[in-house]
């Protein structure tokens, strides 16, 4: 027998605000069939003025608990993803925590950009293989309409705002590659290419929150390469390939991306959980929200292998193997 963390509650938070891309034909020089065709995006939801990134990742964290039938004191530690904190500290993962109710264990952030779910994921898993934690929330909680130049239409068309969040708990598991939980993890970064992708502020440059700025063709071409390679190692690590393969569940950059990587590692579309053309990117809250919205409209189910795989700034990349 061997101790794994297994997949244990789902949930998600969507702010109420749909912006469709007809609104950026007002005030940008873009078009919905440019947005749709290049992208994929349809919608995206933006946060209300005053709400922060804590109220969207503990609407989720209540969530998934209500989906897994535990209490806010059932959890050891709160593992938040994102690059859009509500303050520069606290953590919004200690905030977190404290719109739960939750006074035990602990709570901090990790920052890999949109990467950062697959981050907090592998984290999560460590705490638990190592015996630290025995349950651990994994949330990526996201407003990146706050750090959007409106007047940049290469970039403010493609992001959203929202969270997802993930219950993993210690299960034993009879240790081979049929086992449910997190079966590998496979992760990169490489900050040569740190211009590809940025925000143009922060606390010890020049004390700002900064608007985010893109190269995205640049990005575009690392990306399909990178994902399908990182989804690849992940699942030999495991054991598996990619005709075992139920669902892929990529981050949710754009469904050229989505389709090429997809490709590349040999799963059809129709194998793959796609939401980018409701939600837009919305970082390391992606593949929670697609997690979560899978799981409800009963494509993924227990005991199904999924893969997830994400790039963004840095480039910070990689991919987790999980049976569900
Ligand atoms: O999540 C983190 C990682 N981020 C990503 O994965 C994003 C990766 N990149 C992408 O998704 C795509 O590169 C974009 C959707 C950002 C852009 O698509 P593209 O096919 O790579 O287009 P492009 O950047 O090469 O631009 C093509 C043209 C340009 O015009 P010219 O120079 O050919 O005349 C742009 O100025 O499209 C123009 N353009 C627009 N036109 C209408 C750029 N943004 C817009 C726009 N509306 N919103």
């Amino acid at each position: 027998m061997t101790i794994r963390a297994v997949a244990r509650g789902v949930g998600h938070y969507l702010p109420d605000r749909i912006v469709p891309n007809s609104e950026f034909e007002k005030t940008l020089d873009t078009t919905d069939e440019w947005i749709r065709s290049r992208s994929g995006i349809e919608r995206r939801h933006f946060a209300a003025e005053g709400q922060t990134t804590s109220d969207l990742g503990a609407r989720a964290a209540q969530a998934a608990l209500d989906d897994a039938g535990l209490l806010a004191q059932d959890i050891d530690a709160i593992v938040v993803a994102t690059s859009t904190p509500d303050y520069t500290f606290p953590s919004v993962a200690t905030m977190v925590q404290e719109k739960l109710g939750m006074i035990n264990g602990f709570a901090f952030d990790v920052q890999a950009v949109c990467a950062g779910f697959v981050f907090a994921l592998a984290n999560a898993n460590g705490m638990i293989l190592s015996g630290q934690a025995k349950r651990v929330m994994v949330i990526g909680a996201e407003t990146f309409s706050r750090i959007m130049d409106w007047t940049d239409r290469s970039t403010c068309v493609l992001f959203g705002d929202g969270a997802g969040a993930l219950i993993l708990e210690a299960q034993e598991q009879p240790g081979t590659p049929a086992d449910r939980g997190i079966l590998s993890v496979d992760l990169h970064s490489d900050g040569r290419y740190r211009d590809l992708l940025y925000v143009d502020g922060g606390v010890s440059t020049n004390g700002l929150a900064g608007h985010l700025r893109m190269q995205g063709n640049q990005v575009f071409r690392q990306a399909v390469e990178k994902l399908a390679e990182t989804a690849h190692v992940a699942l030999d690590k495991a054991g598996l390939t990619a005709d075992q393969v139920d669902w892929v569940v990529p981050h949710q950059a754009n469904i050229r991306i989505i389709e090429g990587t997809a490709k590349r590692m040999g799963v059809p579309m129709d194998h793959v959980v796609v939401t980018v053309q409701d939600h837009g990117n919305t970082s390391a809250a992606s593949i929670p929200l697609a997690l979560s919205v899978g799981k409800a409209r009963g494509q993924i189910k227990t005991g199904d292998l999924l893969v997830t795989e994400a790039i963004g700034g840095g480039l910070a990349w990689g991919s987790v193997v999980i049976r569900w």
